[in-house]
């Protein structure tokens, strides 16, 4: 097992407007990951360019930004042994046809842009997309009380 991990995840717009922030936050706190910090806001074009950089130039990227700016967002920071990797297993895969049920995304997505949260793909992009988001102060440290049985 690597050492313990944070990772960057924010329920899209679509998430918001669909009243599923509880029911995704859920999933997670059901998994046991521990949760750090979790801002509710409208990001701005600035800031969505930076947190998509790596998917500049190519041709989903106007309607990424599009998208993600299309309304507020929940913006979370989330702990917890390897949980860059077991979160996207939580969260499901990209395309909805390989989605599958017990993801969020196979559960609650349809269509491959509306897939309802993100999740950070490698410890340098959460680090990244975390400080887009959120300054050092306002990412929590406490012990939660249950991990030992976690
Ligand atoms: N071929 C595509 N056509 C349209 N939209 C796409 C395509 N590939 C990715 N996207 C959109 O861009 C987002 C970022 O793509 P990425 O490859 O990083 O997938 P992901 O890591 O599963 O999703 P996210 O980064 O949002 O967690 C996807 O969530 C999806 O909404
Ligand atoms: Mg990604």
């Amino acid at each position: 097992m690597r050492p313990m991990e944070r990772t960057f995840l924010m329920i899209k717009p679509d998430g918001v407007q669909r009243g599923l922030i509880g029911r995704i936050v859920g999933r997670l706190e059901d998994k046991g990951f521990k949760l750090v910090a979790g801002k509710f806001l409208q990001i701005s074009d600035e800031q969505a360019k930076r947190h998509y950089a790596e998917h500049e130039g190519k041709d989903f990227f106007e309607n990424l930004v599009g998208f993600i700016t299309s309304g507020p967002v929940f913006a979370m920071v989330w702990e917890g042994d390897d949980i860059i990797a077991l979160s996207r297993q939580v969260i499901g895969k990209t395309n909805v046809k390989d989605a599958l049920p017990g993801t969020i995304r196979g559960d609650f997505s349809a269509h491959t842009p509306h897939n309802l949260i993100h999740g950070s793909d490698s410890p340098e992009s959460a680090q990244r997309e975390i400080s887009n988001f959120f300054e050092e102060k306002e990412l929590v440290e406490y012990n939660k009380t249950l991990s030992p049985w976690l």
